[in-house]
């Protein structure tokens, strides 16, 4: 009897840290993202590139890519993201080209990251919601939870987003 009332307890008190919480939670969805339940959005292989970018401490070289509402902003200078604007960066592991040194191309695959603009549903991490997916799965809540802090320490002139459009 105790038993069943401590997990009585721990459920309704489980209840009541999700209500409290300032987003919603992705539902049971492995696919979706711990804290901001934020997916990888379908087609984004084929949106525009915004800028290729690079990582020496990585040795990765990414690229972040834009859906149309992300590029219309980008394109009219835009100083703020309007909501659902979708900015995906994709990353790799830098390859050598064998017997031609200096020059690079994309090795495996390292990780794919997503930010969605919702100011309403994602209003205390600057509108932004965060994904980090390796091999197409979410990565833990505690990565997530170093996504706006740092964009927010580091970005915070551009809306958060650290990518300039490459002209
Ligand atoms: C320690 C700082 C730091 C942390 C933590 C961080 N980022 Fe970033 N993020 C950057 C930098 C720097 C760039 C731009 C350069 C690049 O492409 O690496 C960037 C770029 C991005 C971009 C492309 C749009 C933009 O702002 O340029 C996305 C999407 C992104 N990060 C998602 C995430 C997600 C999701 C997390 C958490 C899982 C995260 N970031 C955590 C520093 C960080």
């Amino acid at each position: 009897m105790r038993q069943v009332l401590k997990w009585a307890v721990a459920a309704i008190a489980a209840s009541c840290i999700t209500a409290s919480l300032p987003f919603a939670v992705g539902h049971a969805d492995d696919a979706a993202s711990p804290i901001f339940g934020v997916t990888i959005p379908a087609g984004y292989r084929d949106w525009k590139l915004i800028a290729p970018g690079e990582e020496i401490g990585l040795d990765e070289l990414r690229s972040v890519l834009g859906n149309a509402t992300a590029v219309k902003a980008y394109q009219d200078g835009a100083a703020q993201f309007p909501d659902g604007t979708v900015l995906v960066k994709l990353a790799w592991k830098r390859k050598p080209v064998a017997g031609l040194k200096g020059a690079f191309v994309t090795g495996p695959a390292t990780t794919v990251q997503v930010m969605v603009k919702d100011s309403a549903r994602y209003a205390s991490t600057g509108g932004w919601g965060f994904g980090r997916f390796i091999d197409g799965k979410p990565v833990d809540a505690a990565q997530h939870e170093t996504c706006f802090a740092c964009h927010q320490a580091h970005a915070s002139d551009y809306d958060f987003v650290f990518t300039r459009y490459a002209h």
